[in-house]
């Protein structure tokens, strides 16, 4: 099946466990080598609000909690992404939730830890990448 090309933006945040892993270098590097282009990256330091409103369709959830204890254990990487059918494909780069689960070469699967720390953030739909877009670059409004 051929998917016709469609350029879309998405949000991919590098998780504090990218940091402590010393892997920010090599999940760049992997993005680019896609061909996706990075059009925006910052360091952000731990915020609850900021999380509270990126995570909100999670809020409540029986993993929430303990979830929102390790995105604030260290700052986060936000980044801003386009490429064809990007939100899909970077989706397919990055792997399953649970990192062990994760296809072997997706990153998740590389450095990823489990089912919680597990690396990076991708939006999961284009309009979804719109919002998380407007949550982590205000600035570029
Ligand atoms: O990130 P992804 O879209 O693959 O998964 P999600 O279902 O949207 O969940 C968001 C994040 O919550 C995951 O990436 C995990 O870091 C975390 N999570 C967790 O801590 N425990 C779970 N049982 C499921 C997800
Ligand atoms: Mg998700």
């Amino acid at each position: 099946m051929t998917l016709t090309a469609i350029k879309q933006k998405t949000c991919i945040l590098l998780k504090p466990d990218a940091l402590e892993k010393n892997v920010v270098g090599k999940i760049l590097d992997r993005l680019e080598s896609e061909g996706f282009k990075l059009v925006a990256i910052k360091l952000i330091p731990p915020s609850k609000q900021l999380l509270e409103q990126f995570y909100a369709e999670h809020s409540g959830k029986e993993f929430y909690e303990r979830f929102m204890e390790f995105m604030l254990s260290g700052p986060l990487i936000a980044t801003a992404w386009e490429g064809e059918n990007i939100v899909q494909r970077s989706r397919d780069v990055i792997g399953a939730t649970n990192s062990k689960e994760a296809k072997p070469g997706t990153l998740r699967n590389l450095y990823g830890t489990d089912n919680r720390k597990n690396l990076v953030h991708g939006s999961d739909s284009p309009s979804s990448a719109l919002r998380e877009l407007k949550i982590m670059f205000r600035e570029l409004d």
